[in-house]
């Protein structure tokens, strides 16, 4: 099939490549000219495992075009993905949709033949019904059908959540619409994965509801961990002890330094705004937002007990500074709240992280980036693990600590407390 995608970020890219990779011919659209002169050039926007070899080979192959010139790309396409950011609009909160409505008008000037346009950006229910009424308005008066398709890529694992997914969901409400989506997704579905069909406005509030009742899991398991710290338990046997009923399920029940990045943070505040849309309280998602805006504060306060409100001129450094492993995005990461913070108490900052320097640290006096971990282990008194990657795990921290009193703060429980007892090291984690 003639697919294209609008819009290269994570969303658009990753589906746009994978889809290439199954089989289909795909252009990936996007206005911005340098972010398309860099991907013809094999540079790609984003970290993410396995994306650029997979890019090139379906480049190679011809079956994945990049253009900037997205007239072109709808009117040779036969299903159109609209795969635009829904960042939070600053004053109500709500997902501001002025790039999917940018697209959806420039669909309405190019919809030269029956097309289906795919909403796979996150989108507030009814956003579809809008788009379709802009639609109907169309130049060539052409056919169409409008259809929600969210997507469920974690960064990071978002080429295997593609090539495996747990569901795939398409809100469609033409049976040759559903018919043709599913067409699409048959070499995936055929891997054991469901696929669910509903109408449009579920499916564009499954995706909403999905992300929202994980970052409620994480809120809730957070908050049990400042539980088990007070009562002398250890999370990881009530998180494993829990999940073991299939009801609950193991996954998402990681303690730790509260849910960032570009999804949870944004989805959870948005429908929390739509539901007063309708005059609904959503007062459990209401709870999870505010439980982890408190996080932070409440990591503080742990570090203030951990140094004996030591912390001016200590240097603490930061292992990771992304939301999480295996990406390079900072967006609403809990370091960039601890960070100001600790710098204000008069820490000095070192961080080493895998992806590189980060702007949105190094903009602050007293922060420096270390291209060596072992360099910026040397220099601290305090360790704070603050993101997961395998690379941290295999540390041997024996051999790298020259400082005998440096403290340990594992954020992610990713080392054995029995472990660093018995090297002398002080550390502290999570809920345990
Ligand atoms: C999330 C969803 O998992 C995807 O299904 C969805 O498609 C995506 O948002 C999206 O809407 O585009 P992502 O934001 O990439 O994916 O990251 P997750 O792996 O879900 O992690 C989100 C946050 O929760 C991270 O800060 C992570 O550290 C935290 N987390 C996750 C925990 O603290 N504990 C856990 O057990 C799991």
């Amino acid at each position: 099939m003639k697919l294209c995608m609008i819009g290269t970020g994570y969303v658009g890219l990753v589906s746009g490549t994978c889809f290439a990779d199954i089989g289909n011919e795909v252009i990936c659209a996007d206005t911005d000219k340098k972010k398309i002169e860099n991907l013809n050039s094999g540079i790609l926007p984003i970290y993410e495992p396995g994306l650029e070899e997979m890019v090139r080979r379906n480049v190679n192959d011809s079956r994945l075009k990049f253009s900037h010139n997205v007239p072109e790309a709808i009117k040779k396409s036969d299903i159109i993905f609209i795969c635009v950011g829904t960042p939070t609009e600053k004053k109500t909160s709500n997902a501001d949709l002025k790039y999917v409505f940018q697209v959806a008008n420039t669909i309405k000037y190019n919809l030269n033949k029956y097309k289906i346009i795919v909403t796979k950006s996150t989108v507030p229910v009814t956003t579809g019904d809008k788009i379709e009424t802009m639609l109907k308005k169309n130049k060539f008066k052409s056919s169409f059908e409008v259809v929600s398709n969210p997507e469920f890529l974690r960064e990071g694992e978002a080429i295997r959540d593609f090539v495996v997914p747990d569901r795939v969901i398409v809100g469609a409400q033409s049976k040759k619409a559903l018919r043709i989506m599913k067409s699409l997704y048959m070499p995936i579905i055929k891997k054991n994965s469901r696929f669910f069909s509903t109408s449009r406005r579920s499916a564009e509030l499954i995706k909403y509801a999905s992300n929202s009742f994980l970052a409620t899991k994480i809120s809730f398991i957070n908050e049990i961990s400042n539980l088990c710290e007070a009562s002398g338990i250890n999370i990881e046997d009530v998180s494993v002890g829990m999940g073991l009923d299939q009801r609950i399920g193991e996954r998402f029940l990681r303690a730790g330094p509260g849910y960032g990045g570009s999804c949870f943070p944004k989805d959870t505040r948005a429908i929390v705004a739509l539901a007063k849309k309708y005059k609904v309280n959503l007062s459990i998602v209401n709870s999870a937002i505010k439980s982890n805006k408190f996080r932070s504060k409440i990591l503080l306060n742990r570090l203030i007990k951990i140094t004996k409100n030591n912390i001016k001129n200590k240097n603490i450094c930061f292992l990771g500074v992304t939301f999480k492993a295996n990406t390079d995005d900072m967006r609403e990461s809990p370091c960039l709240s601890l960070i100001p913070a600790l710098i204000k108490k008069g820490a000095k900052i070192y961080y080493y992280d895998p992806t590189g320097a980060k702007k949105e640290i190094d903009k602050y006096k007293n922060v420096t980036f270390l291209e060596k971990i072992a360099e910026a282990i040397k220099k601290a008194d305090l360790i704070i693990v603050h993101t997961e990657w395998n690379e941290f795990k295999q540390l041997n921290l024996k051999k790298l600590i020259k400082n005998k009193n440096v403290i340990i703060y594992d954020m992610r429980n990713i080392y054995s407390a029995d472990k660093m007892k018995k090297n002398r090291i002080k550390y502290y984690s999570i809920g345990r």
